[in-house]
Formats: structure tokens, C-alpha cells, sequence
């Protein structure tokens, strides 16, 4: 399977900061470290950094104050060797030449490590940072967000393979033919070309998505080569699964190269006493009417007023993020539970599938989502870092190392060898007979 971590400093958990010993700042480049140490000790995929363009204070401490993710991989890069380095990045408020220069940039820095989790970025708080009155509608965003990344990928593969020549003898520095303007002049942007990089020892970073509303999925289907997911039960994650390869082959792509990774919260002890001990912790330091706004963002809609034992409500889904609240509703009506129940899956895990125990059964739960095809790996949530971390790193990676079903080595050095992905063809060259 193939694993990442989404890195926080403060923790998953919506209390993960306070629990003893754990990192209180995702401000501070040492804890980014010291799990980026943790990921290339225990062979992980990626390193996922996610993003928000604005101050929220109802936001999770984790997602309220944060490193931009391109600046923070770029230092990630130099201290590490092998794990892939995922950042977050907004199409509506980038420019795409800015987007295609600054991940070729980190791909060539990191020796073929970057990837690209590409947003729309419906929050409302982030209109205002950028001079708009609120948020472009949800349809528009993924409209404009495809044809941004259209551009990146023709921007990135403006320069052909052995492009730059350096004959000292001659003067040439590089071969004309083989460099290309993109001259694109589309409904949402014109960009000249080409980029002022070459081509990147990825050819292309991997391109990673997670938004599951209608657009979110379509987007997807032509882009993603690993979607982050966010799944609660095993069998709307297994038809989410099956619904999303189909779509990708119907794309023309091979479904092996997009990667389903939902989001998994592993709370790992000594034995089950051990792991329920350390959520009752978490759970008793959790502040309720944090932990009720942060189910409210989730939602996109105020759920303060609503009784917290009785049902889930029916409420339209907003212009934000679709997929958490479709997710949520889908598993609240299958096993008919309240809002409680609810607020207690969000407040634990952000809305993300968690698991309680020892590590065979921690283990369990991953080896059989996998196994039934409701996922390709997982993207870790951990509660807090770096102890949270690390419990996983040293007692379940060795226990999915034993069951065969992950890597004790790394057999690549690229974010696309770790996850069996191609290289892309670069569309110049193979008109080139
Ligand atoms: C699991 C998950 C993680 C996400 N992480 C981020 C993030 O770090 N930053 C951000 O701006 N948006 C993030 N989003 C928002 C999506 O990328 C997308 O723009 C948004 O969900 C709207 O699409 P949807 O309605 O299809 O969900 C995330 C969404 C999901 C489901």
C-alpha cells in the first residue's frame, strides 16, 4: 500500500497540542523535521502539507496559523533524501506561470520529490486576502481550476528532454527546436510560455486532489494521480473507490495511476487499555465549543443551535468543501446516528476514519480496507506529533511490513517511483519522430 502523513505541528486531534509532550506550533521548522525523519525512517510515500489562505479562528490550531507549504518543503528538501514532499497550492488565487515555475522548482530541488495538491479554495475568510467581495462559486472554481492546471501541464513541458546543450565550443547554450510557448489564450487566463525552468526530473510532479462534490470527482478523473480521500465506512469507501477508477479509465488513464488514499487516524498503544486511554485523554481535553465550530466549518453551516442527541440535520451543502459534509450525512443516515456521534468522529479525527488498539489492530483495519478494494494505501492523520507519529512508524509499519503489504525498503528515489507512477510523456517529443 502506499502511506503518507498529512503534517500539522499542533496534531490532528482538535486537542492534539495539549496532550503531554506533544509539539504546540506548526510554526517551528524542527517538528517538520523530525517527521520528515520519521517518514524516510519508516519508508513513507509522502510528506502531505495542506494549506488555507486566511486567519480563521474557529479553524483547528493546525490550519489557523501555518508555514506557506512551498517555502517550508523547499528547506524539507535539503534535509532529506527520499520522501516525497506533497504542498498545497490554491487555483484561485495563484497564477498558473507562478504554480508551474515554483513545483518545477521544488522537483528539481528535491531530486524528483514534489507534489502538487491542487485546491480551489472555497473559504470565504480568503476572498478578502485577495481583493474580492467572496468566494468564486463552486462551479466556477473547478471550471477555471481546470483550465489552470491545463496551462501548468503545458508550461512544464515547454522544455524537451536535452534541451540545454552548453557547447562550450560553439556558444550554444540550448537547442531552440526543442524549447516551446505554450501561447495559450483560453476563457480564464492567456499565458505566453514557456517556463523559465526545464524540464523537471519528474517530467511532471504528481498531481494530487481532494475535493469528492460532483466537480471535485470529474476534476479529478482527468487530473489526480493520488486523490486524498476522506472516507467513514468501508462500504461507501468501496464504491467511492470503484466509482473513481472507472471514471479515470473512462478518461482514457490507466486507474493504477491514480492513487485512493482516504485520510486514517491511528491511535496506537501498548494494548487496546493502552490506545482507548490516550482518546479518553484527548477527548477530555477537547474544548466543546471548539470542537463544535470546527464540526460547523466542516459542514459549512452553524450547528450550534441544533441538540447534539438528536438527529443529523438535512441541510443543503454549502459553497466550500462538499466532500466532508457529503461524507458525513452519507454514514450518519446508513447507521443512523446523531449529531453527536458526529461531533465525536469530527472532533477526534476531522471527519477521517480513526482507529483504537494495538498495532495488529490497528493493522487489521488498514490491511482489510485494503485488501477490499477501498483503498490504495492511507494518508495519516496522526493525533498529535511526534510521539502519536512515531508510535505508528515503529510498531504498525513494521506489523504491515510483516503481513507483506508494505515496503521495508524504498526501491526508488521519486515521489512517482514510490508510487508506481509513469513518467508523462512530454507532448513535444513525442511528435518528434
Ligand atoms: C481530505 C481533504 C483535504 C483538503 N485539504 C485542503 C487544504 O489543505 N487546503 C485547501 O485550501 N483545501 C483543502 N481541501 C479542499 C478541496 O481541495 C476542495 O477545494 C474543496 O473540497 C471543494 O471541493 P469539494 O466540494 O469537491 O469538496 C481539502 C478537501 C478534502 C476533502
Amino acid at each position: 500500500m502506499n502511506l503518507g502523513v498529512y503534517a500539522v505541528g499542533t496534531g490532528n486531534h482538535v486537542s492534539g497540542w495539549r496532550f503531554p509532550g506533544a509539539a504546540k506550533s506548526s510554526e517551528e521548522f524542527a517538528i517538520f523535521k523530525t517527521i520528515a525523519d520519521s517518514c524516510e525512517r519508516g519508508k513513507l510515500d509522502f510528506l502531505f502539507v495542506g494549506d488555507s489562505l486566511a486567519f480563521v479562528p474557529e479553524q483547528h490550531p493546525g490550519q489557523m496559523l501555518r508555514f506557506e507549504p512551498l517555502t517550508l518543503h523547499a528547506a524539507l528538501a535539503t534535509q532529506t533524501s527520499r520522501v516525497g514532499l506533497v504542498a498545497t497550492a490554491s487555483t484561485t488565487y495563484s497564477a498558473p506561470f507562478n504554480i508551474a515555475r515554483a513545483f518545477a522548482s521544488l522537483d528539481k530541488l528535491s531530486g524528483g520529490r514534489a507534489g502538487w495538491n491542487v485546491v480551489t479554495t472555497g473559504l470565504k475568510e480568503a476572498a478578502g486576502n485577495f481583493g474580492m467581495a467572496a468566494p468564486m462559486d463552486h462551479a466556477t472554481r473547478y471550471e477555471s481550476a481546470t483550465e489552470f492546471v491545463e496551462v501548468v501541464q503545458g508550461l512544464w513541458d515547454s522544455w524537451e528532454e536535452g534541451a540545454i546543450t552548453t557547447n562550450v565550443e560553439t556558444g550554444e547554450y540550448f537547442d531552440k527546436t526543442k524549447v516551446h510557448s505554450l501561447d495559450h489564450v483560453g476563457e480564464f487566463y492567456s499565458v505566453r510560455g514557456p517556463l523559465n525552468v526545464t524540464r523537471t526530473p519528474q517530467g511532471q510532479p504528481v498531481l494530487v486532489q481532494a475535493g469528492a462534490s460532483d466537480d471535485g470527482k470529474n476534476f479529478a478523473s482527468r487530473f489526480a494521480e493520488m486523490i486524498f480521500a476522506s472516507q467513514l465506512d468501508k462500504e461507501h469507501a468501496k464504491e467511492f473507490y470503484a466509482t473513481m477508477k472507472a471514471k479515470v479509465a473512462e478518461a482514457g488513464r490507466n486507474p493504477d495511476h491514480c492513487k485512493i488514499l482516504p485520510g486514517f487516524m491511528p491511535i496506537v498503544g501498548r494494548n487496546e487499555e493502552d490506545a482507548r486511554k490516550k482518546l479518553s485523554e484527548l477527548m477530555r481535553l477537547a474544548v466543546p465549543e471548539v470542537a463544535l465550530k470546527m464540526m460547523s466549518s466542516r459542514f459549512g453551516h452553524d450547528l450550534s443551535g441544533y441538540d447534539l442527541d438528536g438527529p443529523v440535520p438535512d441541510l443543503p451543502l454549502s459553497n466550500d468543501i462538499q466532500t466532508h459534509a457529503k461524507v458525513a450525512f452519507a454514514k450518519a443516515r446508513k447507521d443512523n446516528l446523531t449529531l453527536r456521534d458526529i461531533y465525536n468522529q469530527v472532533a477526534v479525527a476531522r471527519g477521517y476514519l480513526f482507529a483504537c488498539g494495538d498495532a495488529a489492530t490497528v493493522a487489521d483495519v488498514m490491511e482489510e480496507w485494503f485488501a477490499d478494494r477501498a483503498c490504495d494505501g492511507f494518508v495519516l492523520v496522526p493525533p498529535y506529533f511526534p510521539a502519536a507519529f512515531d508510535e505508528f512508524i515503529d510498531q504498525v509499519v513494521p506489523e504491515l511490513q510483516r503481513r507483506g503489504i508494505f515496503r521495508t525498503e524504498y526501491s526508488g528515489f521519486t515521489l512517482r517511483e514510490h508510487l508506481g507512477l509513469p513518467v508523462p510523456a512530454n507532448r513535444y517529443s513525442e511528435r518528434t519522430p
